[in-house]
């Protein structure tokens, strides 16, 4: 289908279906957009087209990648960042894949026990709010690694648009003016009353933010080290000290991006590409879907109890063993082999039965756990040439620490909120760490963003990730078992409810009046503890699905304005 302006073909149409003399009406699943070639699937349109125009252009994946997250940063400052960090996982057409981690780094000032009071008690306000709770970025760092290595042309040929649409402005949505008012308070109260996002902003509106524009103007003319070693650096590094926090100009002179080897595990017939340490997300996706693998899931059905119960009890062994085993490689050895190893997998589910419950209390790390954000972002590339990248960046929270640095109209992360800043303690998404990802200069926090593509036969198949903090495996887990298992297209897959368990705060979460009461009952007299009353949206899964005549689908998140645009 020829496209860049068709949103979505998501049918609305109904089938009739005749069922004891009655008719029924039962909708048609959604079907996303379909494109001939290549696709971008973003949390916001402008980027999915900038990133479509770049690759128009005769771009590749790459070269998108580094147009949609800088758009992402112009017009989702919410998540979208140059303040931040991520992890992309590429596939070439040719087959050979690769990672990079520019997540970010604890700044050399940085100890142990930072967070502490003199009594040893967590100060949590000081992890998420204000100039201390950011690391050093990585974002720049990461888009120029992966662009010089792989991309085809020009930076300063890539931002442009970018920084055009920085200073014409973009349209502002409901949701997101929504979400600017509730942040309003504490963007004065972290940065003055004159700072950019102080004033009322309402949906319709058209933003404009020239200072970014400025920004990202002098780092398309002087390339990565402006971030790093320029006068955005030191600005940078002035306004964070000026407001309590510690980063130096050395430190962003010695940040670097790092290539590593993705986790790569088959599944059935399939292969998963996913990231490694420091996220998270590759082992304890791989380690479910393990767990998961002697089951035969088809036949307990899509969301019926038995299948929500074997989920949950792989989710909880999974994520016991990520919050105490999982950290920086570079400072912490990390038995990935073990953890993935079938036996190991195998005995972990030996006591989990279809009649009950397992407790949380009786599970623990396995003889051989962690922390992070629901607010962080997704978008997912293929390129003409079969080239595909997955990419998660985040602030970690919404909008990050809040620290707005006005002379370069960006926000700074809250990164260091997702180290484990006491053992035992649970950061903001309850997640509860070990040893393995204390705070140390220069270390990476431990993430859960999984970034991941996969294979069938060989071939492309599925480019998927999401946002959503300590959900964001359990999302993309099912998503990808929507597909592959029970036959879904990307967008209903990327529609369907979901569910979550993290091991501890033991409850299942189910997205709110998504699921069955019967189903939920059942659950609960099996000894299931369940939370649908409180529990957020869980993702914002953004995936493209090569189809068998080699078009592709996208599955653009409707909980979220995240849009597809291909051609
Ligand atoms: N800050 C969210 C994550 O890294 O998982």
């Amino acid at each position: 289908m020829k496209s860049s302006g068709i949103v979505s073909l998501a049918l609305s149409l109904s089938v009739l279906i005749f069922s004891c003399g009655k008719k029924e009406e039962v909708p048609s699943p959604k079907i996303g957009l379909i494109a001939e070639k290549a696709m971008v699937v973003s949390a916001r349109e402008e980027a999915s087209q900038i990133g479509l125009k770049i690759l128009q252009k005769g771009g590749n994946a790459f070269d998108a990648m580094m147009a949609t997250e800088m758009a992402l940063a112009v017009t989702f400052p919410f998540a979208g960042n140059l303040g931040g960090g991520g992890f992309m996982v590429y596939r070439m057409a040719d087959g050979s894949t690769g990672s990079i981690d520019y997540r970010e780094k604890a700044p050399m000032a940085a100890s142990k026990d930072m967070f502490l009071d003199e009594n040893g008690d967590f100060l949590s306000q000081l992890s998420t709010k204000g100039a201390l709770a950011s690391g050093v970025p990585g974002t720049i760092a990461g888009i120029f690694e992966a662009q010089s290595k792989f991309g085809k042309l020009k930076p300063s040929e890539i931002l442009q648009p970018v920084i055009d649409l920085a200073k014409n402005g973009f349209v502002v949505t409901a949701a997101q003016a929504d979400r600017l008012k509730r942040n309003r308070e504490t963007f004065i109260d972290v940065n003055g009353p004159h700072t950019f996002f102080a004033r009322e902003i309402r949906a319709g509106d058209t933003l404009k933010i020239p200072v970014l524009a400025a920004t990202l103007e002098r780092i398309a003319k002087n390339g990565r080290d402006e971030f790093y070693t320029g006068e955005t650096a030191k600005i940078l590094a002035r306004y964070i000290q000026e407001k309590g926090g510690i980063i130096t100009e050395a430190d962003l002179a010695s940040y670097q991006a790092v290539w590593r080897d993705p986790i790569i595990y088959p599944y059935r017939d399939l292969k998963i590409i996913s990231m490694a340490p420091p996220s998270s997300g590759g082992v304890t996706l791989v380690q479910i879907l393990k767990m998961l693998e002697p089951y035969d899931l088809q036949a307990l059905g899509h969301h019926s109890p038995e299948y929500i119960q074997l989920l949950v009890e792989a989710e909880r062994r999974a994520y016991a063993d990520r919050n105490y085993y999982l950290g920086d490689p570079d400072f912490v050895k990390i038995p990935v082999n073990e953890l993935l190893d079938t036996e190991y997998l195998k005995s972990r589910m030996s006591n989990f039965s279809f009649e009950k419950a397992t407790r949380s209390s009786e599970i623990s790390q396995g003889n051989i756990s962690f922390a992070e954000s629901m607010e962080t972002t997704h978008y997912s590339i293929v390129d003409a040439e079969g080239n595909a990248v997955s990419v998660t960046t985040t602030l970690n929270g919404a909008y990050g620490s809040k620290v707005y640095i006005d002379e370069l109209g960006f926000f700074m992360n809250n990164e260091m909120d997702d180290f484990s800043a006491k053992p035992g303690v649970p950061n903001m998404f309850g997640l509860i760490g070990a040893a393995a990802n204390s705070i140390a200069p220069g270390k990476r926090m431990l993430s859960s963003m999984t970034p991941t593509i996969v294979e069938k036969d060989g071939k492309l198949w599925i480019v998927v990730g999401t946002p959503g903090g300590s959900t964001i495996i359990t999302s993309v887990l099912q998503t990808i078992l929507n597909v592959a298992e029970f036959g879904m297209g990307m967008q209903q897959a990327v529609e369907s409810p979901r569910f979550h368990h993290q091991w501890l705060p033991d409850l299942v979460n189910f997205e709110p009046n998504s699921f069955d009461s019967t189903l939920i009952s059942t659950l609960k007299a099996r000894g299931y503890l369940i939370n649908e009353a409180n529990s957020p949206i869980i993702g914002k899964v953004d995936a493209i699905l090569v189809l068998p005549d080699g078009r592709l689908e996208g599955g653009a998140d409707p909980r979220g304005d995240d849009k597809a645009a291909g051609f």
